[in-house]
Parts: structure tokens; sequence; C-alpha cells
């Protein structure tokens, strides 16, 4: 299974950006085992659940993986029509929830090893939930454990900071998303077959974020790396991402930094923001654009500067007034997510490198965390 993604750094300085560089290929290896039929419908082992009679998904993990299942939720909630719960794993049982009848229970791992989320996984079982594990390491523990597992086919991954795992286990939560649509009539035929055409749209879009490498590394190295705090925004799909780059952001580069829904910044956090407090708006021209313009024209007005991740729409819009602007892929809104973890990923990574921090081990983190 491990196939053409070897544990070597091989001409990468580090795993980190070995693995980020990785993605359109593993992202390619996704969409092979999803459409593995070839008939236009999407193949998955968790079909035979009956997700038209599922009253609620609940998805537990930790860390980038839970990040991941607020995404999956979006889409599931938006595309599905199915009502889903995220729960941090290592809150979840001790919360004693209760959970529907005929409910099933989602967990997230790379290593499938992680302590809480495997927990998680053992109360979800004991309230009588059928079990799914989303799972890289296909002979770990939750694999073995759930009902039912899929495979997220990023091969072994090295770095601590998680990148490729998390750019499969969306991939995969999409696919997903749309074999539950399609079971409960939120999708028909057609629609499935154009999603598939989406859905195969995404090696490349990866890759064509890559290519915006040299800008997103001249930002991170010229603003971002000098500055010792610094919040990430968004709305919509992006607000799980704008919490993934911070997440990536001080694992990797120690710098001080917070993800929030950027129209929850007034209610708060706006407090923070100076001339000396970078603020990375995740900001395609979706529909949330408009809202997300007035919120990042209210840290403009405090002196915020603003280092835009956009499209060429949102950078004609918006552009001339950020401090620093990155121009990335136009693509359709459900798409977003694959183009911005690219983003923040080599924002950090770049902006670790800038501070010649260790990157593939960062200081008190473990790549799989097997105690409480
Ligand atoms: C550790 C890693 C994170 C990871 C989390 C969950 O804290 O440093 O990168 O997201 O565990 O790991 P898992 O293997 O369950 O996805």
């Amino acid at each position: 299974e491990a196939g053409d993604f070897l544990a070597e750094k091989g001409p990468y300085p580090h795993f980190m950006l070995k693995e980020i560089h990785e993605q359109p290929g593993v992202a390619a290896r996704v969409l092979g085992s999803w459409t593995a039929r070839g008939d236009g419908t999407v193949t998955c082992d968790a079909a035979g659940l009956g997700w038209a009679r599922v009253p609620r998904l609940t998805i537990a993990a930790c860390g980038t993986a839970c990040l991941a299942g607020q995404v999956g939720k979006i889409w599931l909630e938006r595309i599905a029509r199915l009502p889903v719960e995220i729960e941090i794993a290592s809150e979840f049982r001790y919360r004693e929830p209760p959970l529907p009848e005929g409910g099933v229970t989602l967990v997230i791992s790379q290593s499938g090893e992680t302590a809480d989320t495997l927990a998680a996984l053992r109360y979800a079982k004991e309230a009588g939930q059928r079990t799914l594990g989303l799972v890289n390491v296909p002979t770990s523990t939750i694999a073995r454990e759930v009902d039912v597992a899929l495979a997220t086919h990023a091969g072994p991954e090295i770095g601590v900071a998680s990148t490729k795992a998390f750019t499969a286990q969306l991939l995969c939560l999409l696919g997903f998303t749309v074999m539950v649509a399609r079971q409960r009539g939120t999708l028909d035929e057609a629609d499935e077959r154009r999603w598939i055409g989406a859905l195969s749209s995404v090696p490349r879009l990866i890759a064509e974020t890559l290519a915006a490498e040299p800008a997103i590394a001249a930002a991170a190295a010229g603003a971002l790396a000098p500055a010792s705090d610094a919040i990430f925004v968004g709305r919509g799909l992006m607000y799980p991402l704008a919490l993934e780059g911070a997440l990536k952001l001080k694992e990797i580069t120690y710098i001080h930094a917070e993800g929030h829904a950027a129209g929850e910044l007034k209610h708060g956090p706006i407090a923070l923001v100076d001339a000396t407090v970078p603020v990375v708006a995740l900001a395609p021209s979706d529909g949330l654009f408009d809202k997300l313009d007035s919120n990042i024209r209210e840290i403009m007005a405090r002196d915020g500067r603003v280092l835009l991740l956009t499209d060429a729409a949102g950078a004609a819009r918006l552009g001339e007034a950020a401090w620093r602007t990155i121009v990335l892929p136009d693509c359709e809104p459900f798409l977003q997510p694959f183009v911005q973890a690219v983003a923040i990923q080599l924002l950090a990574y770049h902006c670790a490198l800038a501070r010649g921090t260790d990157i593939d081990q960062p200081r008190n983190l473990a790549k799989s965390v097997t105690v409480e």
C-alpha cells in the first residue's frame, strides 16, 4: 500500500516539503480508489450502511484530522443534507453524550493509533453506533476496530505536521459525501457524474496551487516570519481551513497564531489587531466574499495588515487594499479547501524555513499521541 510514496526525503530538504509536493499524486490515488468502477459512480465500502435512514453522523478526531472532519461536516450538511456533529475526541466520551438510534460514528486518524480517537470509537461502539474509520495506516488499531475502514491512501507521512494526510482525508470525505448524497436523493445520477468530474480536477488544482510556491515563500519570509503573533480568518468552508492555517503555523514556527471565523472577529479577537499582527485572510471569491470583504475592511481600518489568499477575481476587488496578495487558482467553491490547504501548508513551511526551526520534528510534539 505504501506504493510509490517512499519514506525517504529524496531531493527535498524536509519530509514536510516532500509530502506537500506529493499531494497531486496522493489525490490521484485517492480518486482511483473512489472511482474504481469507472462507471461515473462513487465506489465506497461504507455504501452498505443505508444512508437514507441514518439520523445523524458523529465525527470524532484530534488535531488536523478533526479539522478535516469540520470541512466534511459542511460538505455533508450542504450537499447530502445529513445532520453531522463534530467532536474533539478528547472531550467526547467524558461528556457521555447521547447518540441517536441507528446513528453512525466516523473517526478520522492518520496514524490510527491516537489514544483519544480510539477511546471515542470505543465509546461510540458501546453506545450502539455503527462505526466507520478514515485511516491512513491500514494495519492500525482503529482500522481493525471499526466496522468499516476507509483508507486515505496518502502513504507514509513522516513530517509531524500533517499535510498530505489532511488533503487525502478531505478528498475521501468529499467522495463519501457524494455517495451519501446519492442515497439520500439530494444528488441524482447526472449530478454524481458531474461531481466525479469535479473531483477529478483536484490533482490538477493542487498542482496549480503548488506553482504559487515562490509567491507564498516570499510573503512567508518577508511578511509573516518576523511576526510574533498572527491571525487567520475565513468563513464557511474557509473557517476550518483558517483554524488549520493557524495550527500549522504554530506547530512548526512557534509563532502565536489564532484562527477565527471572520464574522466573529468583532466579538473579541479584533482587539488584538494592530500593525504588528498580520491577518491571513482565506478569501476565495465565493458566495461569502462580500461578507468577508467587509470583515477585511474592518481589520484594515484598525491598521491591520492583511495577507490575502484569494483568486484572480478576489485580487481584483481587494488586492489594492491588502498588504500582500497571493493569487491562487480559480475553482468552484466546494473545491476551495484543496487550494487553500496547500497554500497554508506552504506558508507555514516557508515561514519555518525563514525562522530556522526544526520543521520535521517540532518541539513538544509527536507524530502520533498514544497517551491521553
Ligand atoms: C498529533 C499530530 C497531529 C495530528 C494529531 C492526530 O498531535 O502531531 O499532526 O493531527 O496527532 O493524529 P492522527 O494520527 O489521529 O490523525
